[in-house]
């Protein structure tokens, strides 16, 4: 594969034309300030907003989007993903005409058809492997940042000098550029976040779950694996002499250790789990299900943030920050000068995205002594009874019925000691319930022990834990799973109702 340097790139390409950059968030403002500083002509068009007052603070021309699109020979296309193809129809197609430039610094919207340029013009993808800020500090250093650049149409037979031109711009192909297609980096973009970023934070989770279990103090465990920065420390070495090279660094008692036990942790279920995400990713599965999140409102998302909220780990990981007073040293030798705008929203690696929102979500056993124990424990013979009475509480229940307004859902669970199946099918105001296998497909299959679905309806077991820890294992649609969450409290009230009635006791 061909690595693209300074002297592959001719700024020239760019002289005389107006660069407009929509958008003045983490990469627009970076991006913007890196080619003005390199020489070239630039203009900004933003919304009236925070961003707008930033731009002009910064010495540019701001224009409102629709005037900076029709000025502009080179687009870029630097706001949010979710926003872009609605913005890009309203205000920057009417603007496009032949000959001009789209820059996106993401494949996501063309390569899964969200948006859809005219044919006349060249359509090029400029994505640093960098955060905003970082792009800004390491031009400031007289470093660079290797980014991916594509093309997705070349109207004028020049799109990929311009592509180049505009990486020189940035100040990336000082460290290198490689080209691919949109749906290459799109995809691998999304596996970083969806595979690779939850099962490395997987098995973070895991390692302190365990370490805690058996009676390590939890301070030292949160230290130990990841909270004095030793572990960002060091995936910053990794990235600059490679996984093999920096084990160098470490003790021949951590080389010797770590290569004679690493075999140990070949799982190859890993392997295809991550195969499926990447099925669900390429297949534009999970595009379209975050449109259509998206169009309904985002209830998913905002279930999920509900239940991330609270979670003990979450405190607990506040306290020893503040404790500690230490702030971990930057992980790629980036010294910042300044934040480089203002406080608002700041930009996270993905790998920091993943790892946030996991330790956001996970309860370690902290959160386990927060649970209440079992009065009692459901007994065999009273299992088929319990549920068997809960399931006909379920189809008759009335706020049940509500949610199956509009649905088409079927959930099938299955249980383990004792095994028992039952299923659940709410379709257009209707529920069905009952013990066995479903009558028709399931788009979801639940899988549990008896205790511990016992426990999550008794609210002995927060769900997500039972999630997160394995406890409990789901097949199928993730967002359908993810909108049971609306009902959680429906199906425990009734479960409680029937759990009393049979056995006496509610937990
Ligand atoms: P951002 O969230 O920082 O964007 C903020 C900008 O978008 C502001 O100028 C704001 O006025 C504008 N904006 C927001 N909503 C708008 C709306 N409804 N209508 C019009 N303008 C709106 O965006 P960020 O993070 O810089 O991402 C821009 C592009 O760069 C995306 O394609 C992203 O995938 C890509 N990218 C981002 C990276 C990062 O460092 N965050 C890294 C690499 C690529």
């Amino acid at each position: 594969m061909r690595i693209y340097r300074d002297e592959d790139a001719d700024l020239s390409v760019l002289q005389g034309k107006q660069i407009a950059i929509i958008g003045y968030g983490n990469q627009g403002r970076a991006q913007a300030l890196n080619l003005r500083d390199s020489g070239l002509q630039v203009l900004v068009g933003n919304r009236a907003d925070e961003y707008a007052d930033q731009a002009r603070a910064d010495g540019f021309s701001v224009l409102p989007i629709a005037e900076a699109a029709a000025q502009g020979d080179v687009i870029a296309l630097l706001i949010p993903d979710e926003v872009a193809p609605e913005v890009f129809e309203r205000e920057i197609a009417p603007g496009l005409t032949p000959g001009k430039a789209l820059a996106f610094a993401s494949g996501y919207n063309v390569a899964f058809g969200f948006l859809q340029p005219p044919p006349e013009v060249d359509v090029v993808l400029v994505a640093p492997r960098m955060i905003g800020t970082g792009v800004r500090d390491l031009y400031l250093a007289g470093k660079g940042f290797p980014s991916f650049i594509g093309v997705a149409q070349d109207a004028t037979g020049r799109a990929r000098d311009v592509a180049l031109a505009l990486a020189k711009g940035i100040g990336s192909t000082r460290a290198g550029v490689v080209e691919v297609t949109f749906a290459q980096e799109a995809e691998l973009d999304l596996f970083t976040e969806q595979c690779f970023g939850p099962a490395f934070g997987h098995v973070l989770t895991t390692a302190v779950d365990l370490l805690i279990e058996e009676g390590y103090p939890p301070e030292a465990v949160l230290l130990e694996l990841y909270m004095s920065g030793e572990l960002a420390y060091t995936l910053g070495k990794i990235a600059e002499m490679g996984l093999v090279e920096q084990t160098a660094l470490h003790s021949r008692t951590s080389q010797y250790g770590s290569l004679s036990r690493g075999m140990r942790f070949l799982l190859p279920e890993l392997r295809e789990r991550m195969r499926e995400g990447l099925e669900e990713i390429r297949s534009g599965k999970f595009a379209q299900e975050w449109a259509a999140e998206q169009a309904a409102g985002c209830p998913t998302l905002e279930a999920l943030r509900q239940a991330a909220r609270g979670q003990p780990l979450y405190r607990w990981e506040q306290q020893l920050r503040q404790a500690l007073a230490y702030t971990p040293p930057p992980a790629v030798g980036l010294v910042r000068e300044r934040p480089a705008v203002p406080p608002r929203k700041a930009g996270v690696g993905k790998l920091d995205r993943a790892l946030a929102w996991l330790r956001r979500l996970w309860a370690p056993r902290l959160g386990r002594q927060e649970v209440l124990q079992p009065a009692r424990s459901l007994r065999p013979e009273e299992v088929s009874a319990v549920f068997r009475a809960f399931l006909d509480r379920v189809s008759r229940d009335e706020a049940l019925r509500a949610f199956a307004q509009g649905r088409d859902l079927t959930v099938h669970y299955v249980l383990e000691e004792p095994s028992l199946e039952f299923y659940m099918r709410f379709t257009d105001g209707q529920v069905a319930a009952g013990l066995g296998a479903p009558p028709g497909p399931a788009q979801v299959r639940l899988r549990a022990r008896v205790d511990v679905l016992d426990g999550m309806l008794t609210g002995r077991i927060p769900a997500m834990r039972a999630a997160m820890t394995g406890q409990l294992r789901f097949e199928g649609e993730a967002r359908l799973a993810m909108s049971l969450q609306a009902v959680q409290g429906d199906l425990s009230r009734l479960y409680q109702e029937v759990r009393r009635e049979v056995t006496g006791v509610v937990r």
